[in-house]
């Protein structure tokens, strides 16, 4: 029998319009927040260490940008080293302070480049108070592409990729005493159905870029979401997902140049920009009421979320994501995926006595 868990038809055509809606209707339902991204940066993030994957475009570079101004430590981890210094240096040039950045090679399109970043954050040491995991790919429109270990690239990238790089930190996560994985998804989540057979989309007629982009949304939220009922209190990380709002971003950058250009044209005056686009992350990443929101969802294991809209407001997660029989399949599936124990969380006391040890 195939293991697929999919919205109905029904379904999928109330999260198409709804998905369509958000993106007419954004504006007007995130009217009451100011449009200056640093609002949303809780003053406590001074000092802390913060990773921020994909830093050198769109959402990620804003909230990269605002955590490092508000005094953050940030750890700028990017495919393109080169980009990601010139940025800092601009961003302390602009602002006429010394800002405290970092630059580390963080290469998402194999496992492998994900384990040679935590190789090095493991000879640096060091605690890691905000993990945000909001690089990510849209291949909108192209035909299936597959990473180098053979995974298609949304699911490689976009999901396997990221939840690796949080399994493999969770010892530095929990050395912070108080911690946060962020969780950049979206709302086209709600268009996702994860095939626990066939992940990978094997079957060329099965294959659309915008459901391959929407399960590996829907993983994310529901590995994140799983993490967070599954780490205790005591490891002091809490994980939460987002949807940050449709923002005007190279993030369709598959598409032929004339159809992006149309579409920077036409959608500029409903799309959110990059740094509307961050904050809600930046509220996520640093807001303490965010932390118990999450707190309550794992005390009384609550099935739906910790999931924060655009407009800053904690949200149910679709149906699919709340089915207790998926989750714990796909957390299974997902650790077989990427050779790791079945139950690596019960390391993280452990791999805390002794740093030099690893998941695996
Ligand atoms: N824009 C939206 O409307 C929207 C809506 C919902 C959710 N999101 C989500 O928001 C996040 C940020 O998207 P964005 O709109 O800001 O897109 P973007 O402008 O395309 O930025 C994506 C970032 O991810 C990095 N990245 C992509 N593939 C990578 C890889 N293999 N290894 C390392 N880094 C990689 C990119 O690096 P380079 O700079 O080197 O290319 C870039 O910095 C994504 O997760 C996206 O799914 C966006
Ligand atoms: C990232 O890794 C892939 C697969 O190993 C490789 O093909 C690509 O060139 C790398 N990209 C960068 C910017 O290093
Ligand atoms: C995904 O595809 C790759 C090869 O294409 C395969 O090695 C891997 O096992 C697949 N994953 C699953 C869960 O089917």
């Amino acid at each position: 029998m195939a293991r697929i868990y999919g919205p109905t038809w029904l379904e999928f055509l109330v999260a198409l319009s709804r998905v369509a809606g958000d993106a007419i209707a954004q504006r007007w339902f995130t009217r009451h927040l100011s449009s200056e991204a640093s609002t949303f940066v809780h003053p406590s993030i001074r000092g802390k260490t913060c990773i921020v994957t994909g830093p050198t475009s769109g959402i990620g570079l804003e909230t990269a940008k605002e955590l490092a101004l508000a005094g953050a430590h940030v750890v700028l981890a990017c495919r393109n080293v080169q980009r990601g210094q010139e940025l800092a240096a601009k961003w302390a040039q602009e602002s006429g302070r010394a800002l405290s950045t970092e630059v580390r090679c963080l290469n998402l399109s194999s496992l492998e480049g994900v384990r040679t970043f935590v190789s090095g954050w493991k000879a640096r040491g060091g605690p890691v108070h905000v993990l945000i995991n909001n690089a990510g790919i849209f291949n909108m429109g192209a035909p299936r592409r597959e990473t180098v270990d053979g995974l298609e690239e949304h699911w490689g990238i976009n999901y396997l990729a990221s939840v690796l790089l949080t399994l493999l930190l969770l010892p530095y996560l929990a050395q912070a005493g108080s911690s946060r994985v962020v969780m950049v998804s979206s709302m086209m989540q709600e268009l996702g159905s994860i095939d626990l057979d066939d992940p990978n989309l094997t079957q060329p007629e099965s294959y659309w870029s915008v459901k391959a982009y929407s399960n590996s949304k829907l993983a994310q939220v529901i590995f994140t979401n799983a993490l967070q009922r599954k780490l205790s209190e005591s490891s002091g990380i809490n994980c939460i997902a987002l949807h940050p709002g449709e923002a005007l971003t190279d993030v369709a950058r598959s598409l032929p140049r004339f159809i992006q250009r149309l579409q920077k044209h036409l959608l500029s005056s409903i799309l959110l920009t990059p740094s509307q686009g961050a904050r809600c992350t930046l509220f996520v990443a640093t807001n303490e009421e965010v932390i118990k929101v999450a707190g309550a969802i794992r005390s009384q294991q609550y099935r739906s979320g910790p999931y924060y809209f655009s407009n800053l407001e904690p949200n149910d997660v679709p149906r699919i994501a709340r089915d207790e029989m998926l989750v714990e399949e796909l957390w299974a599936s997902t650790l077989k995926q990427l050779d790791l124990p079945a139950d690596p969380l019960s390391k993280i006391k452990f791999l805390l006595a002794s740093p030099h040890q690893g998941l695996g």
